[in-house]
């Protein structure tokens, strides 16, 4: 009955996938992506993050596909929009966005069961040179994670790989956020942390299903959460950038299923 897919589960709780189920993961993943494509075109100065939010509730629905986090746990929106010391679920609302404001758009929809979950940077205007900098090392941080997915390594590769590389640029990796495992489900084990030592966690295997979303800041790594108990900020006020994909472990390396189908994952400003 529950094992529909003939997939099974490690001794640490984490799902392996068969073959097929890379195909619903792609489509999933796709449609996360071309939503973050388009969604570019809204990202202004003058802007509300309501108004993108209500873009991207609308664009979901006339796909066909479900949002996932409509409903999730009371949170009432098809999207988090984090601006500026925001380190990740931002709520969306009458806030207007200004020239230089730097913003995380985080989407995950359901197809056919699948979840796909991606959020990128994107800059209304034009950034200051560091944030430039921070959206950079965040995005370069994330690429570094996904190098280390291969069967073999471990989840602390991935960690090691984030936290070195933002370390040695004098930013800070978030400790109280990580990924997540997904597939037919939104958070499952393993909880990938961003940090780490390389060597340790869970060893990596074939048709493991997971998301890699470092949040990095300019200043210290500490967060808190807001009155409205979901938007967490950096404590010390400073600048936070994340960038998320969701990834497959394949016999070589790993499918990213977030990929953007018009090579804009990374923004371009000027
Ligand atoms: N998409 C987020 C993640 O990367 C989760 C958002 S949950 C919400 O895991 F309820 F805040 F939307
Ligand atoms: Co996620
Ligand atoms: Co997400």
């Amino acid at each position: 009955m529950e094992d529909r897919t003939h997939s099974r589960l490690t001794r640490d709780g984490i799902r392996i996938y068969e073959a097929a189920d890379f195909d619903g993961m792609h489509k999933a993943g796709k449609l996360a992506a071309q939503i973050l494509d388009d969604v570019t075109a809204l990202v202004q100065p003058g802007a509300t993050t309501g108004a993108i939010d209500a873009w991207i509730t609308e664009t979901v629905e006339n796909s066909g596909a479900t949002s996932a986090t409509i409903g999730y746990k009371g949170y009432k929106h098809a999207s988090c929009i984090s601006v500026n010391h925001v380190v990740c679920h931002g709520i969306p609302g009458d806030k207007v966005l200004k020239e230089g404001d730097i913003l995380n758009i985080d989407v995950t929809v359901i197809v056919d069961g699948w979840f796909g979950d991606s959020s990128r940077m994107y800059v209304a205007g034009r950034p200051n040179r560091k944030a430039e900098r921070l959206i950079q090392t965040t995005h370069d941080a994330l690429m570094l994670g996904i190098e280390a997915v291969k069967p073999g390594n471990t989840f602390g590769d991935i960690g090691a790989a984030i936290q070195s590389y933002v370390e040695a640029q004098r930013m800070s990796v978030v400790r109280d956020f990580c990924g997540h495992g997904l597939g037919r489900v939104f958070h499952a084990p393993p909880n990938v942390l961003h940090y780490g030592r390389p060597g340790t966690g869970a060893r990596l295997e074939e048709g493991m299903f997971f998301t890699i979303e470092p949040m990095v800041n300019l200043g210290r790594p500490e967060t808190k959460i807001l009155a409205d108990d979901w938007t967490a900020v950096t404590r010390d006020k400073s600048l936070s950038a994340q960038f998320e994909h969701s990834v497959g472990v394949t016999s070589d390396g790993c499918d990213i299923f977030t990929l953007s189908p018009a090579g804009k994952f990374h923004p371009t400003w000027g």
